[in-house]
């Protein structure tokens, strides 16, 4: 008789393990028995806070993106803080299950399955991400999400910006483990100055925060960051 597979029900296995990136996110958001990284309870979170306060003077926005939304709980913050009654409110995510359970408990969300892992240019903009007529300010965002897109870092930015329109804005809010700790990805990004740099030929830095955690050990030191598209 064969026997059957079991499934962890611990999201860190899916996410990085013996310190190596796994990213079976897809697995990971049908198997977890918590809400993957505590995602329903972040908004208060400082780099959330502070994300806004950096966005406020250009707000109101009427269509807002999170290019890796997860469950759809960050962006849905970021609207009710940075949009209006009417903004449009969308995300993309690598995992179909993500973008389901998000459109469950955010029904507004415009959601639909994206791998930022695509070669650039060689898929149509997926329909969430087209900025619908009549929105003119438009506010896109990725925040918790570049240790999983690492190995392929330059294509994952030329998505992204090849769905964003010269001049709009961009808000990169990304958490780093102390910088003199090992931790996977250092060698492509040993710290912030770096992540800017790989952003630099699409976007142009308006403002950032680097905000240290001096008696964290954990991923407690944010980058938060102001882009505009070139
Ligand atoms: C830490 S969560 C962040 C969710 C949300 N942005 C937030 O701040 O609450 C990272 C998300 O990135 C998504 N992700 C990972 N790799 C991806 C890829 N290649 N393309 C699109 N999304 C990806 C995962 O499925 C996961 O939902």
């Amino acid at each position: 008789m064969k026997s059957k597979k079991t499934y962890s029900t611990d999201y860190h296995d899916y996410v990085i393990k013996d310190g190596r990136l796994v990213g079976q996110f897809e697995e990971m958001y049908v198997h977890s028995a918590e809400v993957p990284w505590h995602q329903d309870s972040q908004s208060d979170w400082l780099d959330v806070r502070l994300g806004c306060e950096l966005m406020a003077d250009a707000a109101p926005f009427d269509f807002m993106l999170d290019f890796a939304m997860g469950l759809g709980y960050y962006v849905e913050t970021l609207a009710s803080r940075l949009g209006s009654s009417s903004t449009i409110v969308a995300g993309l995510d690598v995992s179909e299950t993500a973008c389901l359970r998000g459109k469950e408990r955010f029904p507004r969300i415009r959601c639909d399955a994206f791998d930022l892992a695509v070669e650039p240019g060689s898929r149509e903009v997926p329909p969430a991400a087209v900025l619908p007529e009549g929105t003119a300010r438009p506010l896109y965002a990725l925040r918790a999400t570049i240790w999983y897109l690492v190995p392929f870092l330059e294509k994952a930015i030329a998505n992204m910006a090849g769905a964003i329109r010269r001049g709009d804005f961009f808000l990169l809010s990304q958490n780093f483990p102390p910088l003199d700790s090992e931790f996977v990805g250092k060698e492509e990004i040993p710290g912030p100055e770096r992540l800017l740099e790989y952003f630099s030929p699409h976007f142009e830095v308006e403002r950032s925060m680097w905000v240290r955690h001096h008696l964290s050990r954990g991923n407690d030191n944010w980058l938060i960051a102001r882009l505009r598209r070139r």
